[in-house]
């Protein structure tokens, strides 16, 4: 086997401090061998020797022209060694842009705060996944991987499916459930040449299914069980960082479906800390769609906590138990998060004990509502990123967010990335709302702004534009 991780500084542990089980870099895994719990990917700091202050990365600016300091993700190697630089398989992921908005500051009711939207839609394949992708992809590629898979929603598959093309590296070989994607999703898994499974059931049949069939042929999982995925994702919170020039802010409000970025969100917080590199961190907010609510259920409602890494897991055993006795499935019209057993519960539980979490539903209504405020007031992103936004309101009006503080919302998926969800929404078409989002109790399009009929005429058109601008 062709290994060239480096494993003078890193290596994989158990992250139940009771185990702590560690193995090396080199070792494909997704889970401990002792106990089956998760793996982190953890460094030895003293040898890395990671910068001294946040601001040191600024000098890496310069040298944009080399693809590493180019690469969003990978300008900050320093906070994720585990590779060595001329191993790793970068397409320029991470370019994306944190934005300050005030309408939807006003929105979610911030009035004398600031509201930011980080858009990791703006990843080459159109969502946040690329982050984490070119680090499992590197550390694939350095054990020696010919294929990888995933089961996906739609965004790991495009963006593993990505990786593959635009590298020649590996076959990509994908996993998902039937009906259970959006369409600008699947064409992207289609066109990038991936071998496209669909598979009867929903994505955590599909999750089940790929884990089972990787391990029996050997084939390297990308889903964000891979601990080095989520090395990747870190990466998002250093760029929001960096763009407010290092400051900390109050809130980060998330999506959670599979809970990788809390779980990579928290990490990251957890090392900076450590190293130094921080003095305060901040409260993390997960918003789960109302139909796929496994978070909120254990978290807020049923008082599921890390507690140091001994958590009660009988009561996630209790809550599956019941959900497969009701027949109970994930449903929302945020396909992306539309998970009921997310693979990275327990790092979750650890990043929002470290963060002082919370956790909230959103209704496919309040997704909805918040996505055509991002539409209105910004760049757009796909419905699962509108459940940051209506997660941001709800908090505002419950009081736990202040009025006065800085909120930043991370919007994971681009908007082109589920456009029946989006012109359904606006086109003012009652069949279509009532095929697309009345059958999921969506009741209104408070927010849409729908085309104008005008007939082939100048004078007409003349007064439709004076009538309406
Ligand atoms: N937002 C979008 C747009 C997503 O595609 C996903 C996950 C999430 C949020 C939730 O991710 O909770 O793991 O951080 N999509 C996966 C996929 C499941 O297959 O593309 P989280």
């Amino acid at each position: 086997m062709n290994v060239s991780t480096r494993v003078d500084v890193a290596f994989q542990r158990c992250i139940h401090p009771s185990c702590a089980t560690t193995y090396g870099i080199e070792e494909i895994r997704v889970g401990c061998g002792e106990c089956g719990g998760l793996l982190d990917v953890a460094y030895d700091w003293d040898r890395a020797r990671p910068p001294r202050q946040l601001a040191d990365f600024e000098q890496l600016w310069s040298r944009r022209h080399e693809p590493l300091p180019h690469s969003g993700v990978w300008r900050f190697h320093a906070l994720l060694p585990f590779a060595e630089p001329e191993h790793i398989v970068t397409v320029g992921e991470g370019q994306t842009i944190l934005q300050r908005s005030t309408s939807v500051a006003d929105y979610v009711g911030l009035s004398g705060g600031e509201l930011y939207l980080q858009y990791e839609g703006l990843n080459p394949s159109g969502s946040f996944k690329d982050n984490g992708m070119t680090a499992a992809f590197t550390h694939a590629r350095s054990v020696g991987a010919k294929r990888a898979a995933c089961a996906s929603t739609g965004n790991t598959s495009a963006s593993l499916a990505m990786y593959a093309s635009v590298t020649g590296l590996m076959k990509a070989i994908i996993f998902i459930g039937s009906g259970k994607i959006a369409y600008g999703k699947l064409s992207q898994a289609l066109d990038y040449g991936a071998l496209t499974l669909q598979i009867e059931g929903d994505f955590d049949d599909a999750m089940q299914r790929v884990r089972e069939v990787s391990s029996k042929l050997g084939i390297y999982l990308v889903n964000s069980v891979n601990p080095f995925r989520l090395e990747g994702q870190k990466s998002v919170m250093y760029r929001v960082l960096e763009a407010l020039r290092w400051e900390v802010p109050d809130w980060i409000v998330v999506p959670g479906g599979n809970l990788g970025n809390s779980s990579a969100f928290g990490k990251a917080f957890i090392e900076l800390k450590e190293l130094g590199l921080i003095d305060r961190v901040p409260r993390l907010a997960v918003i789960n769609a109302a139909g796929a609510s496994t978070l909120f259920e254990l978290y807020e409602k049923r008082g599921l906590r890390w507690q140091q890494g001994a958590p009660q897991t009988e009561l996630v055993d209790d809550y599956y138990a019941e959900l497969d006795a009701a027949h109970r499935r994930a449903s929302t019209i945020a396909s992306a998060i539309e998970i009921n057993r997310p693979v990275n519960l327990m790092k979750s539980l650890r990043a929002l004990e470290f963060c002082d979490g919370v956790v909230r539903v959103a209704t496919d209504q309040q997704i909805l509502d918040g996505k055509a405020q991002v539409g209105a007031g910004g760049f757009g992103c796909e419905p699962a990123s509108g459940a940051s936004v209506a997660g941001a309101k709800m908090l505002c009006e419950e009081g736990v967010i202040g009025p006065d503080e800085r909120v930043v919302c991370i919007l994971t998926g681009h908007a082109l990335k589920d456009p029946d969800v989006t012109v359904a929404y606006h086109a003012g078409d009652e069949e279509m709302f009532e095929r697309v989002l009345g059958s999921r109790g969506v009741k209104s399009a408070a927010f849409a702004n729908s085309a104008v009929p005008v007939a082939n005429n100048l004078d007409a058109i003349v007064q439709a534009i004076e009538q309406h601008a």
